[in-house]
């Protein structure tokens, strides 16, 4: 494990290229351009975890594309505890799933910020970090993404990103539009008929609460 999760951009490079070997040509174009954005954001927010973010960016797919069976098996076998209904819930397993993927694949990124970033891109969780926060944003506002929700929250955060004069401002940029992608990431589910991982609604509140500050 590299404790100081910070990566030359010979390391990124070859990085990519193994993610390339796992991927289709749609699920890399789509994990590259998350790691620009989540890159663009760091530059402002984290600069010393940009290589750290990009690496993130980079895995937080990574099995995404395996059968959803072997998602499940591997998501048990990451140690993070879905609740009963994450369980009824297809569609977030790879995230947990790619902890374990990391761990086993790709050792030297198995630190505890890049699993936890990777953890939390689907349902997020109450206690995300800026860090956590700039990967769950990244994944929903990438410049590829065609969905009126993804379209609507890109355009409010950066120009909110970029109207904001300090760091502060900037944050909280960021903590609306994790928020935003939330709220309408619930609403798609509702509106599919699908469960709602609680983790989800308890991530969501704890947005709301940077947000007022209570
Ligand atoms: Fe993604």
């Amino acid at each position: 494990m590299n404790m100081t999760e910070r990566y030359t951009e010979n390391q990124l490079s070859a990085l990519r290229e193994k993610i390339r070997a796992r991927l289709s040509p749609k699920r890399f174009a789509h994990t590259l351009s998350v790691e620009a954005c989540a890159r663009k954001i760091g530059e402002e927010l984290l600069p010393d975890a940009v290589s750290a973010l990009s690496a993130a960016a980079l895995l937080h797919d990574i099995a995404k594309e395996l059968p959803v069976d072997t998602q499940r098996e591997l998501a048990c076998r990451s140690g993070i505890r879905l609740t009963g209904t994450e369980l009824l819930c297809p569609a977030i397993y790879h995230s947990f799933a790619a902890v374990s993927v990391i761990r086993s694949d790709f050792p030297e990124y198995a630190g505890e910020r890049i699993l936890n970033a990777v953890a939390r891109h689907t349902v997020g969780c109450a206690e995300m970090t800026v860090f956590d926060e700039i990967v769950f944003l990244a994944d929903f506002i990438e410049d590829s993404r065609t969905y009126e929700s993804c379209i609507a929250v890109r355009n409010s955060f950066w120009s909110a990103f970029y109207a904001a004069k300090d760091s502060a401002g900037k944050e909280l940029a960021l903590h609306r539009g994790v928020m935003e992608s939330m709220d309408r990431t619930m609403q798609i589910l509702i509106g599919k008929g699908n469960y709602i991982g609680e983790d989800l609604l308890f991530a969501r509140n704890a947005q709301l609460k940077k947000i007022l500050g209570d």
